[in-house]
């Protein structure tokens, strides 16, 4: 039910401003601006944000978790947005204090948009296996170097088209233009949406055929990264941090975007540690959701203190054990594949306790 209700003293919601509060059922947020207490809805249009958190430049409040702006005085986007509208409450400044009614003197309205295309997931259907290739060292395009991890990875890619009859693609991180992560789910979890932020806002971003290739198109993914400094390399962590958001979904969902899907690696370097990279591989590919065949990486590394490269290359190069090895490494992640289930769709719940965030908007939440 709805009613008036006494919110405190001017001095005392001055001081406090801008605050969230929760009133018959309604989650308002209450703003000061240019002399004058406003109150809007709390939960941002586009994923819930709170808006009470966010930065307020003029009369627009801006949504902290992705940037969605409103009016604390219409409820409205700014101009060009105007369409979209949190709720407006009516707030009076009475001789004994503020007041403010929970019945919204404007609605909120939500601008039905078309749906991102990495948001329409289909079954896979009959076809032979598909297998990308992620090389994720850097150089230079102009001037390029012989990479080994990039040698191995397309070895594997030539055995599973001519060997296994795969369909196969190769994305070199190095020709896609993507931004780092802005860690929104260091703000709350529910800010780590999918498809990602930046994705969904910034048509420049070039993350998305790898995000693609990763919950829909693949079946078996082979990850070859160099060794630097003793991780994966800088490119390899650009793009982990941002698919943070198909791990997210299980925290936040119970929704799981990864199913039936094979996850093999190709780690090379002139110094050591591949042990501790393939963990953190093996640890963060588990978490997505991928499986793993037996024997699920081969590496190569002539140890610390070989600082001579180019013999290294020259190894890589000359050695057909390691090329026999990256053909035996993508059949036995193809063979795996072939043993799973198929049915269903790409993206559907599954059990796993443990690793939960809180709702978003618990029961009885409200419309505000
Ligand atoms: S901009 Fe508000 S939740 Fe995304």
């Amino acid at each position: 039910m709805c009613a008036w209700h006494h919110l405190g003293t001017r001095e005392e919601l001055l001081a406090r401003v801008p605050f969230a509060l929760k009133l018959d059922r309604q989650q308002v947020a209450l703003f000061h601006h240019e002399g004058v207490f406003r109150a809007i809805g709390n939960r941002c249009n586009h994923k819930g944000g709170p808006l009470c958190e966010g930065q307020v430049r003029g009369e627009f409040v801006m949504c902290p978790w992705h940037a969605w702006e409103y009016s604390v005085v219409t409820g409205k986007g700014p101009p060009g947005y105007d369409e979209e509208a949190v709720p407006t409450f009516p707030v009076e400044e009475r001789a004994d204090g503020i007041w403010l009614d929970t019945d919204p003197r404007t609605p909120r309205r939500l601008v039905k948009h078309d749906p991102h295309p990495l948001t329409v997931l289909t079954p896979r259907g009959d076809g032979p296996p598909r297998v990308v290739g992620i090389s994720t060292t850097g150089m230079d395009a102009v001037n390029p170097r012989l990479s080994t991890s990039d040698l191995l990875l397309e070895a594997a890619l030539g055995h599973a088209a001519s060997a296994l009859g795969a369909e196969t693609r190769l994305l070199r991180l190095r020709d896609l233009a993507f931004r780092a992560c802005e860690g929104n789910y260091s703000k709350a979890a529910h800010a780590c949406t999918w498809p990602c932020a930046i994705t969904e806002r910034d048509p420049d971003d070039q993350l998305t055929p790898v995000y693609e290739a990763l919950v829909q198109w693949a079946d078996v993914v082979l990850v070859a990264t160099p060794i630097r400094w003793g991780q994966a390399s800088s490119l390899y962590h650009r793009m982990a941090e941002r698919l943070n958001c198909i791990q997210n979904q299980m925290t936040i969902h119970n929704r799981c975007l990864i199913h039936s899907k094979v996850a093999a690696f190709i780690i090379t370097g002139g110094q050591d540690n591949v042990q501790g990279v393939a963990g953190g591989l093996l640890t963060f590919w588990a978490e997505l959701g991928f499986v793993f065949p037996q024997f699920p990486f081969i590496a190569h590394s002539r140890g610390w203190d070989a600082e001579d490269m180019e013999n290294n290359v020259r190894d890589v190069r000359q050695s057909s054990a390691l090329h026999a090895a990256a053909g035996e490494l993508v059949g036995r992640a193809v063979e795996l594949w072939r043993t799973l289930p198929r049915a269903g769709t790409p993206d559907r719940p599954m059990e796993r306790s443990g690793r939960k965030a809180q709702p978003l908007f618990p029961a009885g939440g409200g419309e505000g």
